[in-house]
């Protein structure tokens, strides 16, 4: 008898064993006392185009309007992006930067000139909202203006008189002007933009003519004062690297003195689910389009990646910034709307996608030093949704909110063993996650969980600490893949409370639901 029981307890434990052993494990590793870099804050950075209705009816209502304004600027949409903590706004373009004279935008506003809106929509661009209008806007948004000069249709002397006009405190007709116009000192503006898509609608340039251009604009882009300014090279979209290899081989080439003509080179990669031709509903889609979609955005891991190898090739120290800025899901504009307005709906999925792409450039963040999404308010994958005074908050808003913890902090390296997420014959990793510690000493671990069916059960370890406490948590999700918010239920999607963490000294067992992104602070 005693036998047979010994022979069924054996025999049990070993099945046990064996099915724990299949479960599949998800396991995070975070070295927390190996943190090097600091993620930059402005890698949670945005871009606002005079695009359909971002800076018109988004920001800018005028000072007559009946929607609540401070000098024309909306107060629901500062107060929003406040709590957000936008760092840095990119404007005013795009493609529209290389079309736009900035002169245009400044003095009396019923004396500028109204011109053609040529790349979007071809809508009367009555120039009220200038140069004067997005340095108030930054202002009152407390955060850093991020200018993208023109190259495609500008001249470098206009160029130049606006950096004079914006930054100099010296007497000059330019700061004459900018005086007559109700600003007496200078503004700091440190991020420059040399020209947009250089190779595409700002001037359809090579590489290597472009690479000319580049030291000759930026040659002109003056510091005044204590004012210095970042200038940020045209880069490549998505895997054109022989862009890359030239812009930073002729720069390697440059006698060190005069290297500074370039501090930070752009990329551009869009998430787009199906083709440009027919890219897919922003809200009505399935399975197939949502694990589509949530792979091509893991693509942007391989950009950066390679890119990073080039630019470490010619710039071993770093010296360069790689800046992100344009990317974002682009869908299809919604039914009924103006095509040229790239207006589009934004679903959980589009918090995912922003939750990946935010964990990439965290990973990337010796190199990446900045990047924008695209765009603010009421264009592609927006924070914020407008219809006359009404407002609306985004999933991808409420995600920008949650990894504001990250800003500034110093990034943990992680290793991450997860189960993967299987559609069809395609798979990608499950679980995307970023950690750092803050100025304070807390730590943030910020996860998300891309399969819309199965919860996980996550094990994160932190060496390098004995124990950790958890302080509080934070969740998105929704019912469905395609939850959304609208000026109806303007709360599908939000950020809840969340708890589910059990820790063991150092080692957290936390349980992350399906499509869901948490926070943990420790
Ligand atoms: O963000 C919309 C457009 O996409 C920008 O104007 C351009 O730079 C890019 O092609």
């Amino acid at each position: 008898m005693e036998k047979i029981i010994l022979t069924l307890t054996i025999f049990f434990l070993v099945l046990l064993q064996t099915v724990v052993a299949q479960q599949p494990e998800n396991k995070i590793i975070i070295n927390a006392d190996m943190g090097k870099n600091q993620i930059s804050k402005h890698i949670y950075g945005h871009f606002s185009e005079h695009l359909g209705t971002c800076i018109y009816g988004g920001y800018w209502v005028g000072e007559n309007s009946a929607i609540p304004n401070t000098r024309g600027i909306r107060n629901d949409v500062v107060k929003a992006l406040r709590e957000m903590e936008i760092p840095n706004l990119r404007w005013p373009g795009g493609c529209f930067a290389d079309t736009y004279h900035w002169m245009d935008g400044i003095g009396p506003r019923d004396k500028r000139p109204e011109i053609v809106n040529v790349h979007w929509g071809g809508v009367t661009e009555d120039n009220s909202f200038g140069t004067h209008e997005f340095m108030d806007l930054c202002d009152q948004l407390d955060c850093e203006p991020v200018i993208c000069g023109n190259v495609g249709s500008g001249t470098v002397q206009e160029m130049a008189s606006w950096i004079e006009y914006l930054t100099s405190d010296a007497q000059s007709p330019m700061t004459n002007l900018r005086k007559q116009n109700g600003r007496e000192l200078p503004w700091k503006v440190k991020y420059w933009g040399i020209g947009n898509e250089s190779w595409g609608c700002g001037g359809t340039m090579t590489a290597e003519y472009y690479s000319d251009q580049l030291r000759r604009y930026a040659t002109y882009c003056r510091d005044y004062g204590d004012n210095q300014i970042f200038k940020i090279a045209c880069g490549p979209s998505d895997e054109n690297y022989h862009w890359t290899e030239v812009i930073m081989s002729e720069w390697a080439k440059t006698p060190a003195w005069q290297r500074g003509y370039m501090n930070g080179l752009s990329l551009h990669y869009y998430t787009v689910c199906h083709d440009w031709s027919k890219k897919g509903s922003a809200t009505e889609f399935n399975e197939a389009e949502w694990f589509l979609t949530l792979s091509k955005t893991l693509r942007m891991d391989e950009f950066i990646t390679k890119h990073s190898v080039i630019m470490d090739t010619y710039d071993p120290e770093k010296r360069i910034a790689l800046v992100v800025d344009e990317w974002g899901n682009w869908h299809d504009v919604e039914p009924g709307t103006n095509p040229g307005f790239l207006y589009q709906q934004n679903t959980l999925r589009d918090g995912l996608v922003a939750a990946l792409n935010l964990d990439i450039f965290n990973k990337h963040s010796d190199r990446v030093k900045m990047a924008n999404i695209a765009q603010t308010i009421n264009v592609l994958q927006a924070m914020i949704l407008t219809k006359g005074s009404e407002m609306v908050l985004t999933p991808s808003y409420y995600v920008f909110k949650m990894y504001k913890v990250h800003h500034d902090a110093t990034n943990l390296p992680m290793e991450i063993k997860c189960e993967n997420y299987s559609y069809e014959s395609n798979s990608i990793p499950s679980v995307s996650a970023s950690a750092s510690k803050d100025k304070a000493g807390l730590i943030h671990i910020t996860l998300s969980n891309s399969n819309p069916h199965q919860n996980l059960t996550v094990t994160c370890e932190l060496r390098g600490i004995k124990k950790v406490e958890f302080k509080k948590g934070q969740i998105i999700t929704g019912e469905k893949m395609n939850s959304f918010n609208d000026f109806r239920e303007p709360e599908q999607v939000n950020i809840k409370s969340f708890s589910d963490v059990k820790i063991n000294d150092n080692i957290l067992s936390i349980n992350l639901p399906a499509k869901s992104v948490v926070m943990v602070e420790l």
